[in-house]
């Protein structure tokens, strides 16, 4: 059943309370009731002001508790002192939901008075929209309770936005550009409700076919994933994220932290949602209204019919970069284009109909598209040639449109003079998708594969979780707690790797030199020696570590250099012994991390690892925890790739072994809340068949009795 405070209410509600309602054109109270009766809002409109009258020919009261019907919103344009009195009234009076305009909460550090907003509005059952917002647009109730500009043309797209000023200049430019909307929520400071709460509202709305959202932080991140993850099988959502630039590395205690720029992060979990995220507002703008229109694709192969050979290479490369397939079946496109081909033109895909084609040619050319079940999206190029007249060419691509329109995705692009630039705004206000750049109009065309892809590839099917020994791991931690650490020791951080199921290089801790040359023998020659004491540190420096050491010899003889240079480094050192450990066969070293990332909980980080690792930042993330499609997905997305694919006749490396890890690392992240990072460095990765190597794991966690993370 629906509740008052449903988010159908505020979306359709029977009344609506502008409570601050002015008499005086120049204040916010007054814009937002005549957006409202300018609207034609199918339920009550109720102004409200102390002084009562009127205001637009509406009755004004004087207090809320005098309006007889039903209020299910109530619009708060009250400077800030009087919004917890109205929200007062608001309760008394059985609101369901508070659009609150007024500025002066938390983003002037006024935490508390936010706070207490928001409790005083839950005590009553009442949900919060902002504070700090210019308010919301409902195409289904024609409510425009917002101070912007007014005039928005109801549609299918639907914009939830954290910039109040973007948010009201966006106005402005979807009724430029006529795009018509199907909601618009300003989310300001979101004290309670959210994109997440916004997003499940509109993934079940009939009118809005695409959502976008424009992002400048994300709170509560791990819901908005969850939320996203599933309304991207149902609807196209396309995202805008201020910030793109580097941020300093957060809490750089480990690489996973300081690889984990917000941006990047946000962009490969956007991705893995299967959000589409425009780099500017213009291309978003591009996308939401050809996704709002289009008809999905039936398959991948796309046909590019030019008049132009150059626009064709460029239209060739702009698919590349977008993802766009193109059609290439050669015998058949010579079959289908045979009729309208020129001698000199050429039947490959792009089709090049050369620059004496006439509109009838090009007409015919992408009819003959349409026509083939197994080409699925037309991009029509033209540059501007003597022979067209361009009045009729515009009625020809509008009649090519329609009939593609509900069948096949096209995009056209067209260059020329100002004849063609009067021609592509005319056709845009129609809504005919030309674009003046090839790459704008096959962009348009790549959001579409990609959120089509994502559309049908449905749910990710469960997968039984690798199996660990999640008790053992917290005992360690629960130890390692007691005496005040953040920080596992090498040997408490084995033990974890070992519970998780990694495989680390053999190691056998020897207190005297025939335990040390024992040790060795058992684990197989090369050995590694490190020196074993509290008191040293930096084993390196101290000249507490040999490598590859062949024979008994090279142990005995590395045995003494390292006792002697370790307590010449510090000679009140207590030395517990040596560690003698496998030496690591070379591989593929690579880095896989997994942390609590301030915005969305747990992540997993795979990379290209080694000594380049912060230079390179060859990485990618993805929230946690992750299947194995989605661990093997991390691994082929990085630059570095085809190193584990093998190159230059090396073999394919053991890809699958890696993936393992990832998904192990995902899951331990994700069920160990008090795990903060935890990160292999090197992973070593061999061939295909071999395994791979946890050379070294770190872990920090959320300690019990205080003490420094290292
Ligand atoms: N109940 C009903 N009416 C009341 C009450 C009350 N409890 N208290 C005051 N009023 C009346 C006032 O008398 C006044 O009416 P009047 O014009 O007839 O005198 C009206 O409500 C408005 O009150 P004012 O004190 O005149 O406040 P004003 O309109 O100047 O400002 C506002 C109120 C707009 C909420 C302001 O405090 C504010 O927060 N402005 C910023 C809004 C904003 O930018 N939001 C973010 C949008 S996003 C972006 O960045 C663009």
């Amino acid at each position: 059943m629906e509740t008052r405070a449903s988010m159908g209410r505020l979306f359709n509600p029977r009344g609506v309370a502008v409570v601050g309602a002015s008499a005086n054109p120049g204040k916010i109270g007054y814009r937002v009731v005549e957006n409202m009766v300018k609207a034609g809002f199918t339920g009550e409109i109720y102004p409200i002001n102390p002084k009562g009258g009127e205001i637009l020919g509406r009755k004004v009261y004087a207090k809320l508790a005098d309006v007889e019907g039903a209020v299910d919103v109530a619009v708060l344009a009250v400077p800030a002192e009087h919004v917890l009195g109205a929200v007062g009234d608001c309760a008394a009076k059985d609101v369901g939901h508070l659009v609150v305009v007024t500025s002066g909460f938390s983003e002037i550090g006024n935490i508390a008075l936010e706070k207490e907003l928001v409790a005083l509005a839950k005590k009553h059952g009442m949900r919060v929209l902002g504070p700090n917002i210019f308010g919301i647009y409902s195409a289904t109730s024609r409510l425009d309770a917002t101070f912007g500009p007014g005039g928005i043309l109801p549609g299918h797209v639907a914009i939830v936005t954290q910039s109040g000023a973007l948010g009201i200049a966006m106005i402005g430019k979807t009724a430029a550009e006529s795009l018509g909307l199907s909601a618009l929520i300003s989310v300001g400071n979101k004290s309670d409700i959210d994109e997440a709460d916004l997003l499940e509202y509109l993934a079940d709305d009939p009118e809005t076919r695409v959502v976008l959202l424009y992002v400048e932080g994300v709170k509560n991140g791990e819901r908005l994933v969850k939320t996203l993850r599933e309304v991207t099988q149902r609807k196209h959502v396309v995202v805008i994220k201020s910030g793109r630039s580097a941020r300093g590395a957060m809490a750089a205690a480990s690489h996973t932290g300081s690889l984990a720029g917000a941006d990047d992060v946000f962009d490969d979990i956007m991705r893995q949602c299967g959000v589409l995220r425009a780099e500017s507002v213009q291309e978003a703008f591009n996308w939401v209204r050809f996704l709002s229109t289009a008809p999905l694709p039936s398959g991948e192969d796309a046909v590019i019919v030019t008049n132009g050979g150059g626009i064709g290479v460029l239209a060739t490369d702009a698919c590349e970069k977008y993802g766009v397939r193109l059609y290439d079946n050669q015998p058949v496109l010579a079959t289908a284009f045979a009729d309208v081909m020129p001698e000199f033109g050429s039947s490959k895909n792009p089709v090049d109909l050369t620059g004496q084609a006439t509109g009838d040619d090009y007409a015919r050319s992408l009819d003959a598209v349409l026509a083939r079940s197994d080409m699925h999206a037309a991009i029509a190029l033209y540059c501007e040639t003597a022979l067209f007249d361009t009045t009729q060419f515009a009625d020809l691509l509008r009649s090519v449109y329609r009939r593609y329109a509900e069948v096949k995705p096209i995009v056209f692009a067209l260059f020329g003079g100002e004849r063609i630039e009067t021609m592509i705004r005319e056709l845009r206000s129609e809504g005919v998708p030309v674009f003046g750049d090839v790459y704008e109009a096959i962009s348009v065309l790549g959001s579409l594969y990609r959120s089509w892809r994502r559309l049908t590839e449905g749910n990710e099917e469960a997968e039984t979780p690798p199996e660990m020994d999640i008790a053992s791991i917290r005992q360690v931690l629960a130890r390692a707690g007691a005496q005040g650490r953040k920080f596992l020791l090498a040997h408490e951080a084995a033990e974890v790797a070992a519970a998780l199921g990694l495989r680390m290089p053999r190691s056998i801790l020897a207190r005297d030199l025939d335990a040390a040359i024992r040790a060795a023998e058992t684990i197989g020659y090369p050995v590694v020696m490190k020196v074993v004491s509290k008191d040293i540190v930096h084993k390196s420096d101290a000249g507490g570590v040999a490598l590859d050491l062949e024979d008994r010899d090279e142990v005995v003889d590395a045995y003494q250099a390292i006792l002697r240079s370790c307590l010449r480094y510090k000679p009140d050192a207590v030395i517990e012994g040596v560690e003698v450990v496998e030496m690591v066969r070379a591989g593929v070293e690579t880095i896989v991390g997994a942390r609590q990332d301030p915005s969305f909980g747990p992540v997993a980080m795979f990379g290209l690892g080694g000594i380049y690792v912060e230079v390179m930042k060859d990485v990618s993330f993805r929230a946690a925890p992750v299947t194995g499609r989605v661990a093997r997905e991390m691994i082929g997305s990085i630059r570095a790739y085809p190193l584990l694919l093998g190159v230059r006749g090396e073999s394919r490396k053991d890809i699958g072994a890696a993936a393992d890890v990832v998904m192990r690392l995902g899951r331990l992240i994700a069920e160990c809340r008090e795990i903060t990072d935890i990160e292999v460095n090197p992973l070593v990765v061999y061939d295909y068949g071999e395994g791979v190597k946890a050379v070294d794991v770190r872990i920090l966690f959320r300690g019990t009795q205080g003490g420094d993370a290292a």
